[in-house]
């Protein structure tokens, strides 16, 4: 136990009360250790805004989903009718529903935007695995929030798309169907399915994610922050033991962030006041339809934020798979005819080989779509793991790797328009008497793409001229 202080005898009333606290409760020391003598490096740029923007995100949802859950009724017979009520009749309720709607579609800009730059400047690499895997862990609560909130306004979107995600859990083998069955509740998707969507949705998930993002914080402020040069400012520390390229985070980097505040809340305001919907991206026009079980829209589509997911499951066709037992094969081929592998090694890839292609051929194609689009979240946890390459910065990598990362994006963006339209968009011309989708050729190419990113990292993060890194950080006043 700390010895107890007492305040100077000239100190003021606030001082002699923040003296008590403090003998109770470490709240001075908190705050030094967090903002006030947080010491955060002096070059960050625009792209560190971002995780404080998804902290006033988190703050605004949940602010706006307490007021919400006074009104809404969690009931199959009600819940359409108690958010035409919140819109109509519950004074500012439009408000609060349309600043919860807004919010979460801007909690994935942010938070799409915050990874990038992480990716951009190595900011998972050693020190911040931890920091990385909490905000990947952050990112599956978000999408899961996300997904069990829609079901809520009880809509022919809602009702449809939970029915769709809700049946790719029948596709995994052995247990699928009563996998399906015990997250329904039910035969189909029903009162009871809401029920259980509506308890993940305001506790089960926030707790978690509350959770999940003072533990990412914890660890960064543990380790300290990365910067745009991927250079470690504690390696460099002035008599008191303080970075020399720090800076304490309040007042510089409050400011910083409230002027990116700002701006961000004049551009979430424009969207709230004028375009809530946002050509139905961000309210599906169907879902302004009651949901009716004996009516399949003709277009189910998610929400954008996970269309870049839903291409790549709707890619994973029998072709598809038997594209990955053609690939397997070659590489077994290679590597067996390549040489350098001893008798028992070529054994080990020729019999690697073939489980793996009759396991795909084994089960539905459907079944590895789900594991294709879930894979493809897991992977960003071994990220740390992946990347070899000698500078962690964009900065100080050779120029190809920007094109990389630059088609990585570009292929996520058109996954996720892919994602949003109905399959044959681009046109199914014939090819040798076969009708072929141009858009679902792109999005099995742009599949296999993803995965290659990560999966040959190991080799192209280290290959290419790396410009020298700095000891010290870059920075210019301005
Ligand atoms: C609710 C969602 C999230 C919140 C509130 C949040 C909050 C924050 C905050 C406040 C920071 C420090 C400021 C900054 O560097 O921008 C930060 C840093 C960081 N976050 Fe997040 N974050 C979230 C999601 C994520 C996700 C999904 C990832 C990655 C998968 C992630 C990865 C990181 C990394 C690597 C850093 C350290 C960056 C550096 O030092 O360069 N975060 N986060």
């Amino acid at each position: 136990m700390a010895e107890y202080k007492e305040a100077p005898a000239d100190a003021t009333a606030a001082q002699k009360l923040l003296n008590w606290v403090d003998n109770r409760f470490p709240l001075s020391k908190l705050y030094n250790e967090h903002v006030g003598e947080y010491y955060a490096p002096k070059n960050f740029n625009f792209w560190y805004v971002f995780g404080s923007l998804a902290l006033v995100v988190l703050v605004i949802q949940i602010v706006t989903g307490i007021f919400l859950v006074m009104h809404y009724k969690p009931d199959a017979e009600l819940a359409f009718a108690s958010v035409e009520y919140i819109m109509r009749d519950v004074p500012w309720g439009w408000l609060i529903r349309y600043m919860h709607s807004t919010g979460a579609s801007a909690f994935f800009v942010v938070v799409y935007l915050h990874m990038f730059r992480g990716l951009l400047y190595g900011s998972y690499r050693k020190p911040r695995e931890l920091v990385w895997i909490f905000g990947c862990a952050i990112f599956l609560c978000l999408m899961a929030e996300a997904f069990f909130g829609y079901l809520l306004p009880w809509g022919q979107m809602s009702y449809w798309g939970a029915q769709v995600i809700v049946n790719l859990f029948a596709a995994v083998p052995f247990v699928g169907p009563d996998l399906a069955l015990l997250i329904r509740g039910d035969y189909v998707v029903s009162d009871a399915t809401l029920n259980r969507f509506f308890s993940f949705h305001v506790i089960a998930i926030p707790l978690v994610l509350l959770g999940l993002v003072v533990a990412h914080i914890i660890a960064l402020h543990e380790v300290g922050s990365n910067n745009p040069d991927g250079v470690e400012i504690k390696a460099k520390k002035d008599e008191k033991g303080r970075p020399l390229d720090g800076i304490p985070f309040h007042p510089y980097y409050t400011v910083h962030d409230i002027y990116a505040l700002s701006v961000f809340l004049l551009l979430f305001s424009a969207v709230v006041f004028f375009a809530p919907e946002f050509g139905g991206y961000f309210l599906e026009y169907n879902n302004f339809i009651p949901a009716d079980p004996l009516k399949t829209p003709a277009h189910i589509a998610p929400v954008w934020y996970f269309t870049p997911y839903y291409s790549m499951l709707r890619a994973t066709t029998d072709v598809m798979v038997n594209v990955l037992v053609g690939l397997i094969a070659i590489g077994a081929i290679l590597a067996v005819l390549k040489g350098g592998l001893s008798g028992k090694g070529k054994l080990a890839v020729i019999v690697g080989a073939l489980v793996a292609a009759g396991l795909l051929k084994a089960f539905d194609a459907k079944f590895w779509g789900v594991v294709v689009m879930g894979g493809a979240v897991v992977i960003m946890f071994f990220l740390p793991w992946l990347d070899r390459s000698p500078a962690k910065s964009i900065r100080y990598r050779p120029d190809w790797h920007k094109y990389v990362y630059g088609f990585f994006v570009f292929g996520f963006l058109v996954l996720g328009y892919l994602g949003v339209k109905p399959p044959g968009v681009w046109g199914t011309p014939q090819v040798m008497g076969m009708a072929v989708d141009i858009a679902a050729v792109t999005s099995q190419i742009l599949t296999l793409s993803y995965f290659a990113f990560f999966l040959l990292m190991p080799w192209w993060s280290r290959m290419g001229e790396f410009k020298p890194v700095p000891e010290r950080v870059t920075f210019a006043a301005h």
